[in-house]
C-alpha cells in the first residue's frame, strides 16, 4: 500500500504540473491560430485541474498524505518543469504538453496496476476514467500537432 500512496503522489504532482504548463501556454500563446489554441488549451488545463483535488482525496482515503507544497511537487512529478522561454512556435508548445502527457499516463498506468495488485477497486475505477481522460488529450493534441505546420 505504502508505495501506491507514493505512485498516487507522482500522479498528483504529475497533474499539478501538466496543469500549470497548459496553463501557462493558454496564456503565452501567439499568431494566426491564437484564438483556437487559446481555447483548446483552456479546455486542457480546466479539464486536468478539475482533477487535482479528486486526485489528492483518493490519496488521503487510502490514508496517505496528500502532497500540496511546491517543493513535494517538484520532488515528485516526472514531467519536466515548462521552459522558462516559453517555445515560440505552436509547435513546441503542443509538441511539450504531448509528451508531458505521454508522461502523466505512464504514471496513471502504473498506479492502475498497483491499485489492482492492492484490491483497491475504486481507485481503479478512478484511475481509469484519468487514463481515458488523458488519452483525449493526446489524441487531440495530436491531431493538431498533424496540422500545426499547414
Ligand atoms: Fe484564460
Amino acid at each position: 500500500m505504502e508505495k501506491l500512496i507514493e505512485q498516487m503522489k507522482v500522479v498528483l504532482a504529475d497533474s499539478f504540473v501538466m496543469y500549470t504548463k497548459a496553463h501557462g501556454y493558454h496564456w503565452n500563446v501567439e499568431g494566426k491560430l491564437f484564438p483556437m489554441l487559446h481555447d483548446f488549451l483552456g479546455d486542457i488545463y480546466a479539464e486536468v485541474y478539475g482533477s487535482i483535488d479528486s486526485t489528492g482525496e483518493q490519496i488521503r482515503q487510502i490514508q496517505g498524505r496528500a502532497i500540496h507544497s511546491l517543493l513535494e511537487f517538484d520532488k515528485y512529478r516526472t514531467i519536466p518543469d515548462a521552459p522558462i522561454t516559453v517555445p515560440t512556435d505552436n509547435t513546441g508548445m503542443l509538441t511539450d504538453l504531448f509528451s508531458a502527457n505521454q508522461l502523466i499516463l505512464a504514471s496513471l498506468m502504473k498506479a492502475y496496476e498497483m491499485a489492482n495488485a492492492n484490491n483497491e477497486d475504486g481507485l481503479s475505477n478512478y484511475l481509469q476514467d484519468r487514463i481515458m481522460a488523458h488519452k483525449k488529450h493526446a489524441w487531440m493534441l495530436r491531431s493538431t500537432l498533424n496540422k500545426a505546420g499547414e
